[in-house]
């Protein structure tokens, strides 16, 4: 496989790189701090073409493929994971199933706002009791008339609060179990939604988490994406591409880290010279110079073998996997050659292991992904 970037690759992630220094950067502490959402940044990204990177133009997006993709959500969440997660959930797990999947009608009335970045989405499959064991879905959707009803309560929904519009999995038949899962477009304003008090997180603060409640939510029958029954593989689909971009933000943690790490070691001084002099230093820079890499080629892979319309379940949750575990690795060691002035809010390093731990959580946690990579293994 080739990993050079083309000039049209290169010049996103440039752009990106450009806008999260200039744009995004400046807000990042009180954003942690305060756990407020980027408004203003988010809108600017969806000019920009930032919130539908892969969606056809045809559809409001900016046609680009997953590499490029990929290196933009590396460079954003580079600066700050709560705005990488931000924009991961909306392209990846909510404008690509309603591409993929959904009617004209549907593509028109909500993709193209999603795309263009005018409204935001959600993706809504955890319930209660329903985290890892996705199939154990409780929220049901009962046909009647021209609509289906929805009953029900999802959890941890990324941006639950502020989405508009939300991707979402009931159950039309129980019975069924998976088999009987189907996907659904909810919008915030329909009658009987009601979100949640907005989650207090370790980290990536400024993005929103929140429950939402399905009390007789009427919704009309062409909102129903696809057939009945095949919410389940929408859903585990959808979170393949998902897990590519986790694995990017967990890739712009983990390079916040090794920079921020080597430029203090080249500035701080310890026995007359610059800790970098030192060879426990060196060692711990060039683990994680390594760690980086690797995770850079997986996330590579993986987004290869999307856009070459290849099989990429094993290779996306391998670098979801291990890009996680060099992000939290890291920001660990980032904190270590700090040293005190890593443990407190001064430097953002601290912030870097909080914004790290959740990637090795959501979009199914690291021992999710080895049993997908298992299972996969053992097909073949
Ligand atoms: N890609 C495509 N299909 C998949 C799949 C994948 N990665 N994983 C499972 N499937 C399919 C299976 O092939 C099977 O379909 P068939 O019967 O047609 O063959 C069906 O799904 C059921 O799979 P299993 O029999 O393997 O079911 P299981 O219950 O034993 O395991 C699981 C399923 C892999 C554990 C799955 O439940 C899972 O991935 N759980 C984690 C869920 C998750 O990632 N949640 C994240 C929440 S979203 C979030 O975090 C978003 C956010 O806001 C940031």
């Amino acid at each position: 496989m080739n990993f050079e970037l083309t000039e049209d690759q290169l010049a996103i992630k440039m752009a990106a790189r450009d806008f999260a220094e200039n744009e995004i950067a400046p807000t990042q502490i009180e954003r942690d701090k305060e756990a407020k959402f980027p408004y203003e940044i988010v809108k600017k990204m969806g000019e920009l073409g930032f919130m539908g990177m892969m969606v056809a133009p045809e559809w409001g997006g900016a046609g680009m493929d997953t590499i490029s993709y990929v290196c933009a959500m590396e460079e954003i969440s580079k600066v700050d994971a709560s705005v990488g997660v931000i924009m991961s959930v909306n392209n990846s797990l909510v404008c690509f199933g309603i591409e993929k999947w959904g009617s004209d009608f549907l593509k028109d009335k909500y993709l193209k706002p999603l795309a263009s970045g005018q409204k935001l989405g959600a993706f809504c499959l955890s319930e209660p009791e329903a985290g890892s064991d996705a199939t154990a879905q409780k929220t049901t959707a009962v046909k009647d008339g021209d609509f289906y009803v929805l009953n029900g309560m999802k959890n941890w929904i990324t941006n639950g609060t502020t989405a508009d519009y939300y991707f979402m999995q009931a159950m039309t038949n129980p019975e069924l179990g998976y088999k009987g899962i189907s996907t659904f477009i909810v919008e915030k304003e329909m009658a009987g939604v009601e979100t949640g008090v907005k989650e207090d997180k370790l980290g990536i603060r400024g993005s929103d988490t929140c429950s939402i409640g399905l009390n007789n939510v009427r919704v009309p029958k062409e909102n129903l994406i696809g057939e009945e029954g095949q919410g389940f593989k929408f859903a585990m689909e959808t979170l393949n591409g998902g897990r590519i971009g986790i694995a990017s933000q967990a890739l712009g943690i983990a390079q916040a880290s090794l920079e921020a790490a080597t430029k203090y070691s080249k500035q701080r001084k310890a026995f007359d010279a610059p800790i970098a002099n030192l060879q426990a230093i060196q060692f711990k820079l060039a683990d994680m110079a390594v760690n980086v890499d690797a995770a850079r080629l997986l996330i590579l892979q993986a987004a290869k073998l999307k856009d070459d319309k290849q099989k990429y379940i094993k290779e996306a949750a391998m670098a979801k996997l291990f890009a996680s575990k060099v992000a939290v690795d890291c920001a660990l060691e980032a904190i270590q050659i700090h040293g005190g002035y890593g443990y407190v809010r001064e430097y953002l390093v601290e912030r870097y292991l909080r914004d790290a731990k959740i990637t090795e959580i959501y979009e199914g946690t690291s021992e999710i992904q080895r049993i997908v990579i298992a299972r996969e293994l053992l097909k073949a």
